[in-house]
């Protein structure tokens, strides 16, 4: 089997990543609600994983990395903290359900900016044109579609300029490419726990620049007797049990990329992407490919139906996404609403060989 669908999950995992689950999962209990041995043992790791993500991403205190069930979690967290029904929100042409969903609910009048893909100057151009007067702004690092990179640190500026929040959906981007909330003085970073991170599903995580309101409500371990929730970092985000053995193997998850680097992995990825490109080159696919693109890769094919296509792929080994994923605004300001597409998505132990394996299946599909 060929796991090309890193982008919706990570599959193959580091081994410490399954040792520490187990390891949570006969040992630990639940953080700051005793002071019993496995309590405080869970208590150190769930600190242990926020020091780690805050040291990763530039946090600069622990206590502002919220845990989260993944990005949609803390998406929601950020927006419903940001933006009042009907205000005015600036997003990229290019944002998952996950942001655009909430907006809706929330009635929001959305401003697009930058609907040409692999655009970069476009992008910016709008975000300039659009940001005065708006409540907040959204934006993915990088297209979960098309691998697309998106300006971040200059559209931070922009922000920055305008005095409008900015919050940073880095879905596709935390493990892979530099995530940094003091350069970019978000007012959030979203990311899930799961992707590049290389944890378990169920985990995410909220970089908080500023306090946020509660989603959730309900037991922090502190304050017990008031009936509001705290007003400090992260108990007023975090009601509830803690996913600790969620969190145990997501810190395995950030160790590993730690040691390997974000640059060695964007590296590979980009490599392996230059290989696939090239094996493709002349081949009937649309692909859709340009400058600064991360590990992610679209295509259409000639006389198969994206469905069709993936599910071809499957039975010959080769795990990849077909239609919208879970993004339809990014397919229409791609053109490929109507179709969807078929994506490809990479990750650290994905290998040339597989790669140039994957080549030969997909040229043989198409033709
Ligand atoms: N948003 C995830 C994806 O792109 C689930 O597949």
């Amino acid at each position: 089997m060929i796991y090309l669908d890193s982008a919706a999950t990570s599959l193959l995992k580091p081994i410490a990543v399954e040792q520490a689950v187990l390891r949570a999962m006969r040992t630990m209990a639940s953080p700051g609600r005793g002071s019993h041995a496995p309590a405080m043992l869970a208590a150190e790791t769930v600190l242990d994983c926020r020091e780690a993500a805050a040291e990763l991403f530039h946090v600069p205190d622990p206590e502002r990395v919220v845990f989260t069930m993944n990005a949609t979690h803390a998406l929601n967290i950020a927006i419903r903290s940001l933006v009042r029904p009907g205000a005015a929100v600036v997003l990229s042409g290019f944002e998952h359900n996950a942001v655009t969903r909430p907006l809706h609910a929330l009635g929001a009048s959305l401003r697009i900016a930058g609907r040409r893909l692999f655009d970069r100057e476009a992008v910016l151009a709008d975000f300039e044109r659009l940001l005065p007067g708006a409540a907040a702004a959204v934006c993915t690092q990088v297209s979960n579609v098309f691998g697309f990179v998106l300006p971040i640190d200059e559209i931070s500026e922009l922000c920055k300029l305008n005095r409008v929040p900015l919050i940073v959906d880095a879905s596709q981007a935390a493990g892979i490419l530099d995530v940094d909330m003091a350069r970019w003085d978000a007012a959030f970073v979203a990311m899930p726990g799961h992707k590049g991170l290389l944890g378990p599903q169920g985990t995410g995580l909220l970089l908080c620049g500023e306090t946020g309101e509660p989603l959730l409500y309900g037991g922090s371990g502190s304050e017990s007797r008031l009936q509001r929730m705290p007003e400090e970092l992260p108990d007023r985000l975090e009601a509830g049990t803690h996913n600790v053995c969620g969190i145990a193997g997501l810190l395995a998850g950030i160790r590993f990329v730690r040691e390997r680097g974000t640059a060695a992995i964007l590296a590979h990825e980009r490599r392996l992407l230059a290989v696939l490109l090239d094996e493709l080159a002349d081949s009937p696919l649309e692909l859709f490919s340009g400058p600064e693109q991360a590990g992610v890769l679209s295509m259409r094919f000639p006389r198969l139906d994206s469905e069709s296509a993936a599910q071809r792929l499957a039975e010959r080994g080769i795990c990849v996404r077909a239609g919208l994923h879970c993004a339809p605004l990014a397919h229409q300001s791609a053109g490929t609403l109507e179709t969807g597409t078929v994506r490809l998505s990479f990750s650290p132990f994905l290998t040339e060989g597989q790669i140039r394996q994957s080549a030969r299946v997909l040229r043989q599909l198409a033709e």
